[in-house]
């Protein structure tokens, strides 16, 4: 693990994370050739080579993802099912040999980059299209190799495709490992291949050593300090499109995730499964750019924000930066807001969104801040009151959170 605080990650704090492939046609998810147990023939032709792309446009990929404020990218560029997205010399197994008839990862890569957004791969390690990886139907994740053989003629496979990743798409700047089972994969000697080929890359942590970036999945679970993390969630229920989930999360939702990973220095990489055809759902871009409209007002606490040391309190998320507090208002009746324990002398207070400077009061422990405006109906979007500080931010007594309010 390397301790790179200054990274380009850290400013960046919001990502599109894309899970796209030829479970895109089924829309069931990207799960569904392990949990229909679908024969690889029939999982070539009914989907693979109906995996078309005809109206990919990654570049209006980016358009979203930059409008929502996001500043990287992360492309499921090899999937558990084994496809590639890429013309690898590999396996015929690709989409310049079916359906699209092109190399999707290219397309993406340019268009991420000429777009100003750091390029992320998404590479599965499991991969259940290949005759040697155990548990294509597995109903959890295989536990070992059927021998050394196999495995060995499989690490061989998965290190070429890295290679060809690595040498022929320019500069990548995230490479996000998954399904690394069964152990062992030989994760560090590939690891330290890449980062001969890309001295810049951050590696995410489950493939061995070295690594750069931890992460969790649909749960908000902070690193040690020091350590870039990374929160990732779906939009809805799944990762690849399923054209039965309408549980979409709100924008008011994303936007809590992304201030209480932000509050905690991780990032969040919020997935979207665009269709077959590379369209993305609507109900998805109605969210991002929602969030994005947010996001231009009051994304001034997102890059490189600190750790908060302020536990829970009634009335949001505290997020900090420098010698900045940043009170995010979730939840507000209007007029007075006590914000107790800041150790810290108040220089002075304003709201974010207009810039209208807030009075106040600090007696002791506690902070009373006037003139605060209500939140009103349901899913009203939060707003920030930004207070500046003496020194860095602290707190007068230890913080704990052995409850946190909703
Ligand atoms: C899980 C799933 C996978 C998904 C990933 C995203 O590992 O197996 O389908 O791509 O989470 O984080």
């Amino acid at each position: 693990m390397t301790n790179n605080q200054n990274s380009w990650f850290n400013e960046a704090r919001f990502g599109m994370f894309i899970h796209w492939g030829p479970y895109s046609v089924a829309g069931r998810g990207e799960w569904v050739a392990n949990r229909e147990c679908i024969p690889k023939a029939e999982y070539a032709e009914k989907y693979a080579a109906n995996f078309r792309a005809e109206n990919y446009d990654p570049a209006g990929w980016a358009r979203l993802a930059r409008d929502a404020g996001m500043k990287y990218a992360v492309l499921t560029v090899r999937h558990h099912d084994g496809f590639c997205l890429w013309d690898t010399r590999t396996t015929d197994f690709n989409s310049v040999k079916l359906g699209a008839r092109r190399d999707l990862v290219a397309d993406y890569a340019r268009a991420m980059r000429e777009a100003g957004l750091r390029v992320g791969f998404y590479f599965s390690m499991a991969d259940w299209y290949h005759p040697d990886y155990p548990g294509a139907f597995c109903r959890d994740w295989p536990q070992a190799w059927p021998d050394e053989a196999a495995r060995l003629r499989f690490v061989d496979y998965y290190y070429r495709q890295l290679e060809e990743l690595m040498t022929r798409y320019g500069a990548i700047d995230l490479l996000w490992y998954d399904g690394c089972i069964p152990s062992p994969t030989g994760g560090e000697a590939i690891n330290t291949r890449i980062k001969q080929l890309q001295p810049e890359i951050l590696i995410a942590n489950r493939n061995g050593r070295p690594w750069d970036v931890q992460c969790c999945e649909q749960a908000i679970k902070a690193a040690e300090p020091g350590v870039l993390w990374e929160a990732c969630m779906t939009l809805n229920d799944n990762w690849g499109y399923h054209a039965g989930d309408d549980n979409w999360k709100s924008a008011w939702h994303v936007i809590r995730l992304l201030t209480e990973t932000a509050a905690q220095s991780g990032n969040l990489l919020l997935n979207v499964g665009p269709m077959a055809d590379g369209t993305i759902p609507a109900e998805s871009v109605r969210i991002l750019k929602d969030v994005g409209a947010w996001l231009r007002v009051n994304g001034e606490f997102l890059p490189h924000s600190g750790r908060s040391p302020y536990t829970w309190n009634n009335w949001g998320v505290t997020t900090v930066k420098e010698n900045r507090i940043y009170l995010h208002v979730f939840k507000s009746t209007g007029g007075e807001l006590c914000f107790a324990d800041i150790k810290n002398r108040v220089l002075a207070a304003r709201l974010l969104a207009d810039g209208r400077s807030l009075s106040f009061v600090q007696q002791g422990n506690r902070l009373f801040l006037k003139g605060i405006p209500p939140v009103t109906g349901a899913g009203a979007m939060p707003f920030i009151i930004v207070i500046d500080v003496e020194g860095v931010p602290e707190t007068l007594s230890p913080q704990t959170s052995f409850w946190i309010a909703g």
